[in-house]
Protein backbone atom coordinates (compact mmCIF):
# COMPACT_ATOMS: atom_id res chain seq x y z
CA UNK A 1 0.00 0.00 0.00
CA UNK A 2 1.19 3.47 -0.81
CA UNK A 3 0.30 6.33 1.79
CA UNK A 4 0.50 9.69 0.47
CA UNK A 5 -0.14 12.40 3.00
CA UNK A 6 -0.58 16.09 1.43
CA UNK A 7 -0.68 19.55 4.27
CA UNK A 8 -3.94 20.03 3.10
CA UNK A 9 -7.36 18.73 1.52
CA UNK A 10 -7.13 21.10 -0.76
CA UNK A 11 -3.98 19.69 -1.60
CA UNK A 12 -4.85 16.18 -1.63
CA UNK A 13 -7.61 16.80 -3.81
CA UNK A 14 -5.56 18.39 -5.90
CA UNK A 15 -3.21 15.50 -6.04
CA UNK A 16 -6.05 12.59 -6.23
CA UNK A 17 -7.14 14.68 -9.34
CA UNK A 18 -3.65 14.52 -11.16
CA UNK A 19 -3.32 11.02 -10.50
CA UNK A 20 -6.65 10.17 -12.25
CA UNK A 21 -6.00 12.89 -15.11
CA UNK A 22 -2.41 11.00 -15.78
CA UNK A 23 -4.04 7.60 -15.84
CA UNK A 24 -6.49 8.88 -18.90
CA UNK A 25 -3.90 11.12 -20.24
CA UNK A 26 -2.04 7.61 -20.54
CA UNK A 27 -4.61 5.57 -21.63
CA UNK A 28 -7.88 7.68 -22.89
CA UNK A 29 -10.34 4.68 -23.00
CA UNK A 30 -9.93 4.61 -19.18
CA UNK A 31 -12.16 3.24 -17.00
CA UNK A 32 -12.76 4.85 -14.21
CA UNK A 33 -15.00 3.37 -11.04
CA UNK A 34 -16.23 6.90 -9.22
CA UNK A 35 -17.39 7.40 -5.39
CA UNK A 36 -19.60 10.08 -4.53
CA UNK A 37 -19.74 11.97 -0.54
CA UNK A 38 -18.60 15.26 0.42
CA UNK A 39 -14.92 14.32 0.23
CA UNK A 40 -14.81 13.70 -3.28
CA UNK A 41 -16.74 16.88 -4.35
CA UNK A 42 -13.12 18.72 -4.33
CA UNK A 43 -11.62 16.61 -6.59
CA UNK A 44 -14.41 16.51 -9.48
CA UNK A 45 -14.36 19.88 -9.45
CA UNK A 46 -10.67 20.13 -9.56
CA UNK A 47 -11.43 17.73 -12.36
CA UNK A 48 -13.45 19.88 -14.34
CA UNK A 49 -11.36 22.66 -14.00
CA UNK A 50 -8.47 20.46 -15.99
CA UNK A 51 -10.85 19.27 -18.39
CA UNK A 52 -11.77 22.76 -19.17
CA UNK A 53 -8.15 24.10 -19.57
CA UNK A 54 -7.54 20.88 -21.69
CA UNK A 55 -5.61 18.94 -19.75
CA UNK A 56 -7.66 16.01 -19.23
CA UNK A 57 -9.94 14.17 -22.09
CA UNK A 58 -13.10 12.11 -20.93
CA UNK A 59 -14.55 11.75 -24.26
CA UNK A 60 -13.26 7.75 -24.53
CA UNK A 61 -13.64 7.31 -20.70
CA UNK A 62 -16.04 4.61 -19.22
CA UNK A 63 -17.45 5.26 -15.57
CA UNK A 64 -18.48 2.93 -13.54
CA UNK A 65 -19.75 4.24 -9.94
CA UNK A 66 -19.86 2.14 -6.50
CA UNK A 67 -23.43 2.81 -5.36
CA UNK A 68 -26.54 4.35 -4.88
CA UNK A 69 -29.40 4.73 -2.34
CA UNK A 70 -32.47 2.38 -2.49
CA UNK A 71 -36.19 3.81 -3.64
CA UNK A 72 -34.56 7.03 -4.99
CA UNK A 73 -35.07 8.24 -8.82
CA UNK A 74 -31.81 9.12 -10.54
CA UNK A 75 -33.78 12.97 -10.60
CA UNK A 76 -33.79 12.76 -6.87
CA UNK A 77 -31.39 15.59 -5.40
CA UNK A 78 -30.07 12.93 -3.23
CA UNK A 79 -29.64 10.32 -5.47
CA UNK A 80 -26.10 9.83 -6.53
CA UNK A 81 -27.32 10.05 -10.08
CA UNK A 82 -28.10 13.34 -9.84
CA UNK A 83 -24.69 13.94 -7.47
CA UNK A 84 -22.64 12.50 -10.58
CA UNK A 85 -24.15 15.13 -13.30
CA UNK A 86 -23.62 18.17 -10.58
CA UNK A 87 -20.55 17.51 -9.84
CA UNK A 88 -18.72 15.73 -12.45
CA UNK A 89 -20.61 14.75 -16.01
CA UNK A 90 -22.27 17.62 -16.33
CA UNK A 91 -19.25 19.68 -16.32
CA UNK A 92 -16.90 17.63 -18.41
CA UNK A 93 -16.92 16.48 -21.82
CA UNK A 94 -17.74 12.78 -21.22
CA UNK A 95 -20.09 10.91 -23.37
CA UNK A 96 -23.09 10.31 -20.67
CA UNK A 97 -23.91 6.61 -22.42
CA UNK A 98 -20.95 5.71 -21.13
CA UNK A 99 -21.20 6.44 -17.42
CA UNK A 100 -22.71 3.90 -15.22
CA UNK A 101 -24.55 4.18 -11.53
CA UNK A 102 -26.16 1.43 -9.55
CA UNK A 103 -29.75 1.65 -10.76
CA UNK A 104 -31.55 1.92 -7.03
CA UNK A 105 -34.90 2.31 -8.50
CA UNK A 106 -35.03 -0.44 -10.38
CA UNK A 107 -38.14 -3.13 -9.55
CA UNK A 108 -35.81 -5.60 -9.60
CA UNK A 109 -32.53 -4.10 -7.68
CA UNK A 110 -31.30 -8.08 -7.44
CA UNK A 111 -31.61 -8.69 -11.12
CA UNK A 112 -29.99 -4.71 -11.83
CA UNK A 113 -27.21 -5.61 -9.87
CA UNK A 114 -26.27 -8.17 -11.47
CA UNK A 115 -26.50 -6.60 -14.90
CA UNK A 116 -24.66 -4.03 -13.43
CA UNK A 117 -21.34 -6.72 -12.77
CA UNK A 118 -21.87 -7.93 -16.10
CA UNK A 119 -21.73 -4.39 -17.70
CA UNK A 120 -18.29 -3.69 -16.10
CA UNK A 121 -17.08 -6.74 -17.00
CA UNK A 122 -18.17 -6.18 -20.66
CA UNK A 123 -16.51 -3.56 -20.41
CA UNK A 124 -13.53 -5.25 -19.72
CA UNK A 125 -13.15 -4.33 -15.72
CA UNK A 126 -12.38 -0.97 -14.02
CA UNK A 127 -8.76 0.15 -14.12
CA UNK A 128 -8.88 2.18 -11.21
CA UNK A 129 -11.53 2.67 -8.72
CA UNK A 130 -12.14 6.01 -6.55
CA UNK A 131 -12.73 5.36 -3.25
CA UNK A 132 -13.74 7.28 -0.14
CA UNK A 133 -13.89 5.77 3.70
CA UNK A 134 -17.28 6.09 5.91
CA UNK A 135 -16.97 6.47 9.84
CA UNK A 136 -18.06 2.60 9.77
CA UNK A 137 -15.15 1.74 7.49
CA UNK A 138 -17.04 1.29 4.49
CA UNK A 139 -15.80 1.74 1.11
CA UNK A 140 -18.83 1.81 -1.33
CA UNK A 141 -21.54 1.10 1.18
CA UNK A 142 -20.00 -2.05 2.42
CA UNK A 143 -21.01 -2.22 5.89
CA UNK A 144 -19.22 -4.19 8.76
CA UNK A 145 -19.77 -7.74 8.13
CA UNK A 146 -19.63 -7.76 4.20
CA UNK A 147 -17.65 -10.43 3.00
CA UNK A 148 -14.30 -9.67 1.41
CA UNK A 149 -16.04 -11.95 -1.59
CA UNK A 150 -18.94 -9.93 -1.96
CA UNK A 151 -20.50 -8.78 -5.73
CA UNK A 152 -22.43 -5.58 -6.34
CA UNK A 153 -25.99 -6.39 -4.08
CA UNK A 154 -28.29 -4.36 -2.07
CA UNK A 155 -27.66 -3.82 1.63
CA UNK A 156 -28.59 -2.20 4.71
CA UNK A 157 -27.23 1.01 6.04
CA UNK A 158 -25.99 1.17 9.52
CA UNK A 159 -26.71 4.01 12.26
CA UNK A 160 -23.60 5.76 11.96
CA UNK A 161 -23.76 6.10 8.34
CA UNK A 162 -27.24 7.68 8.79
CA UNK A 163 -25.73 9.52 11.09
CA UNK A 164 -23.09 10.42 8.67
CA UNK A 165 -25.05 10.99 5.95
CA UNK A 166 -28.90 11.94 6.82
CA UNK A 167 -27.71 15.55 7.43
CA UNK A 168 -27.55 15.55 3.56
CA UNK A 169 -31.15 15.72 3.04
CA UNK A 170 -33.49 18.42 3.69
CA UNK A 171 -35.46 15.46 5.80
CA UNK A 172 -33.08 13.67 7.83
CA UNK A 173 -36.05 10.62 7.72
CA UNK A 174 -35.98 10.76 4.25
CA UNK A 175 -33.05 8.99 4.02
CA UNK A 176 -33.32 5.65 2.81
CA UNK A 177 -31.49 2.91 5.27
CA UNK A 178 -30.71 0.43 1.91
CA UNK A 179 -28.36 0.92 -0.70
CA UNK A 180 -26.96 -1.18 -3.65
CA UNK A 181 -23.69 -1.20 -3.67
CA UNK A 182 -20.18 -2.73 -5.70
CA UNK A 183 -19.16 -5.61 -3.39
CA UNK A 184 -15.65 -5.52 -1.99
CA UNK A 185 -15.04 -8.28 -3.78
CA UNK A 186 -16.08 -6.28 -6.96
CA UNK A 187 -14.24 -3.34 -6.05
CA UNK A 188 -10.83 -5.51 -5.44
CA UNK A 189 -10.99 -6.62 -9.24
CA UNK A 190 -10.09 -3.04 -10.33
CA UNK A 191 -6.43 -2.48 -11.37
CA UNK A 192 -5.83 0.38 -8.94
CA UNK A 193 -7.32 1.54 -6.19
CA UNK A 194 -7.04 5.16 -4.80
CA UNK A 195 -8.85 6.04 -1.60
CA UNK A 196 -8.61 9.36 -0.26
CA UNK A 197 -10.02 10.65 3.24
CA UNK A 198 -9.53 14.35 5.08
CA UNK A 199 -10.25 15.89 7.72
CA UNK A 200 -9.43 14.86 11.65
CA UNK A 201 -13.28 12.40 11.89
CA UNK A 202 -11.84 10.42 9.24
CA UNK A 203 -8.34 9.69 11.29
CA UNK A 204 -9.66 6.73 13.69
CA UNK A 205 -10.80 4.87 10.97
CA UNK A 206 -7.76 5.22 8.43
CA UNK A 207 -5.16 4.08 11.32
CA UNK A 208 -7.44 0.97 11.54
CA UNK A 209 -7.76 0.70 8.06
CA UNK A 210 -3.60 1.13 6.97
CA UNK A 211 -2.30 -0.27 10.23
CA UNK A 212 -5.23 -2.29 11.96
CA UNK A 213 -5.54 -6.46 11.04
CA UNK A 214 -7.55 -6.95 8.01
CA UNK A 215 -10.83 -7.98 9.16
CA UNK A 216 -14.71 -7.81 7.58
CA UNK A 217 -15.66 -5.81 10.43
CA UNK A 218 -13.50 -2.63 8.25
CA UNK A 219 -14.32 -3.00 4.40
CA UNK A 220 -11.56 -1.07 4.01
CA UNK A 221 -9.04 -3.16 5.51
CA UNK A 222 -9.40 -5.18 2.25
CA UNK A 223 -7.12 -2.20 0.46
CA UNK A 224 -4.73 -3.95 2.39
CA UNK A 225 -4.60 -7.05 0.48
CA UNK A 226 -5.13 -5.51 -3.18
CA UNK A 227 -1.71 -5.17 -5.20
CA UNK A 228 -1.98 -1.30 -6.32
CA UNK A 229 -3.85 0.79 -3.19
CA UNK A 230 -3.18 4.17 -2.56
CA UNK A 231 -4.12 6.39 -0.31
CA UNK A 232 -4.15 9.29 0.07
CA UNK A 233 -5.06 11.81 3.15
CA UNK A 234 -4.60 15.21 4.65
CA UNK A 235 -2.62 15.76 7.98
CA UNK A 236 -5.73 15.48 9.76
CA UNK A 237 -6.56 12.43 8.65
CA UNK A 238 -3.38 11.30 8.88
CA UNK A 239 -2.83 12.31 12.16
CA UNK A 240 -3.14 8.77 14.28
CA UNK A 241 -1.04 6.71 11.88
CA UNK A 242 1.72 5.36 14.39
CA UNK A 243 3.93 4.75 11.14
CA UNK A 244 3.27 8.54 10.00
CA UNK A 245 7.07 9.33 9.62
CA UNK A 246 8.17 6.15 7.93
CA UNK A 247 5.18 6.83 5.50
CA UNK A 248 6.61 10.25 4.69
CA UNK A 249 10.07 8.95 4.26
CA UNK A 250 8.65 6.19 1.75
CA UNK A 251 7.12 9.31 0.13
CA UNK A 252 10.24 11.66 -0.03
CA UNK A 253 12.10 8.57 -1.65
CA UNK A 254 9.45 7.38 -4.67
CA UNK A 255 11.15 8.99 -7.59
CA UNK A 256 7.74 8.37 -9.39
CA UNK A 257 5.49 10.08 -6.73
CA UNK A 258 7.96 13.11 -6.77
CA UNK A 259 7.28 13.63 -10.40
CA UNK A 260 3.72 13.50 -10.13
CA UNK A 261 3.67 15.86 -7.20
CA UNK A 262 5.59 18.05 -9.20
CA UNK A 263 8.24 18.29 -6.58
C1 LIG B 1 -20.13 6.97 -1.70
C2 LIG B 1 -19.30 6.05 -0.99
C3 LIG B 1 -19.01 6.17 0.45
C4 LIG B 1 -18.34 7.53 0.80
C5 LIG B 1 -18.08 7.62 2.30
C6 LIG B 1 -17.43 8.94 2.69
O1 LIG B 1 -20.19 6.65 -3.08
O2 LIG B 1 -18.85 5.14 -1.62
O3 LIG B 1 -18.15 5.12 0.82
O4 LIG B 1 -17.16 7.65 0.08
O5 LIG B 1 -19.27 7.47 3.02
O6 LIG B 1 -18.33 9.98 2.52
P1 LIG B 1 -17.90 11.49 2.81
O7 LIG B 1 -16.88 11.86 1.78
O8 LIG B 1 -19.18 12.27 2.68
O9 LIG B 1 -17.33 11.51 4.20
Amino acid sequence: MQIIIMPTADKAAQITAKIIANEINNKPAYKLGLATGRTMEAVYAKLAEMNKAGKVDFSLVKSFNLDEYIGLKPDDVNSYHYYMNYHLFDKINIDKRNTHVPDGAADDVDAAAAVYEYEMEDAGGVDLQLLGIGRTGHIGFNEPLSSFASRTRAVTLTQTTYEQNSPLFANPADMPMEAVTMGVGTILEAGKLLLLATGSEKADIIAKTIEGPVTSMISATALQLHADATVILDEEAAAKLQGIETYKWYMKKDKKLIDILGL
